[in-house]
């Protein structure tokens, strides 16, 4: 973890390859992550960001067909090794995803729920967490009065903040993002991006958006990947304004994708 901190990184991949079911998906990607960065991940729909998004968690881990190779290094182990326990890499790499999936309980509980499964009981302990958690989200003033309700009776942006509140309430290190705009309004998205930015304080985030806007607002770097391969990655302000490769310009101007 050390070295890798000292160069500011939090996550290096090296050669990573991936395959559903033999077919090739990804193809030697190369990666650097900025600690407490927001890092967006960009390209054509199918080019593969999901896909790599989940081999940073292990999330691809549930689809029996998946196979990836390679090294990605985080806290100085190679998570891709079969002896990573994925149950505490995925407390330290948390996930939210593109349409806001809260569960079926209430505010107050599905934050609570993986501090719960981590075993606290403690009710003043939990309050604590719950509530602070609910504060870094920026939701806590919305629903401070109403924890109790159903998360379902939530707006679509407050059920997104939601999701985000129940991964900061296990601390995570990383959070990875998976469009989590698209299914918000400008002003619910306005609000998610102000609060990725104020959590990059604390945390290192990494964004998959089709918002070249988003992109270019929020994030320090990004990576353009196009059919599984790394085009280009670098500064978001350099990447946008001085693209070094013709088919990087090509996407950020909307040629394609
Ligand atoms: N579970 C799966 N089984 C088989 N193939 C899959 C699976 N999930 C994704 N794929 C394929 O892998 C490729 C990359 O998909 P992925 O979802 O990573 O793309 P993406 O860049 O996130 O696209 P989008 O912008 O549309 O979300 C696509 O060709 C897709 O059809
Ligand atoms: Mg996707």
């Amino acid at each position: 973890m050390e070295i890798q901190k000292e160069l500011g990184k939090e996550i290096i991949v090296k050669n990573l390859d991936f395959w559903y079911n033999g077919k090739q998906i990804l193809y030697d990607v190369n990666a650097e992550i900025g600690q407490k960065k927001i890092t967006a991940l960009i390209g054509p729909s199918g080019c593969g960001k999901s896909t790599f998004l989940r081999c940073i968690n292990r999330m691809n881990d549930i689809i029996s067909i998946a196979k990836a190779k390679g090294e990605i290094h985080y806290c100085q182990q190679n998570i891709l090794c079969q002896e990573t326990d994925v149950v505490e890499l995925r407390k330290k790499i948390g996930m939210v995803f593109q349409k806001p999936n809260p569960f079926p309980m209430s505010i107050f509980d599905n934050v609570a729920y993986g501090l719960r499964l981590q075993g606290v009981k403690d009710k003043k302990q939990l309050g604590k967490i719950v509530e602070e958690s609910l504060k870094k989200a920026d939701l806590w003033d919305e629903v401070k009065d109403r924890l109790n309700v159903s998360a379902f009776r939530l707006s679509g942006g407050q059920q997104q903040r939601l999701c985000i509140a129940r991964a900061m309430a296990i601390n995570p290190d990383v959070i990875l993002l998976d469009e989590p705009c698209s299914a918000l309004d400008p002003i619910a998205t306005a609000k998610i991006e102000s609060l990725l930015v104020k959590l990059k304080r604390e945390k290192t985030i990494i964004i998959v958006t089709h918002n070249m806007q988003q992109a270019k607002r929020i994030s320090d770097d990004a990576i353009y990947l196009l059919n599984g391969k790394i085009i280009e990655a670098g500064k978001t302000r350099q990447l946008f304004e001085n693209p070094k490769n013709k088919l990087t310009e090509d996407y950020i101007n909307g040629v394609f994708g």
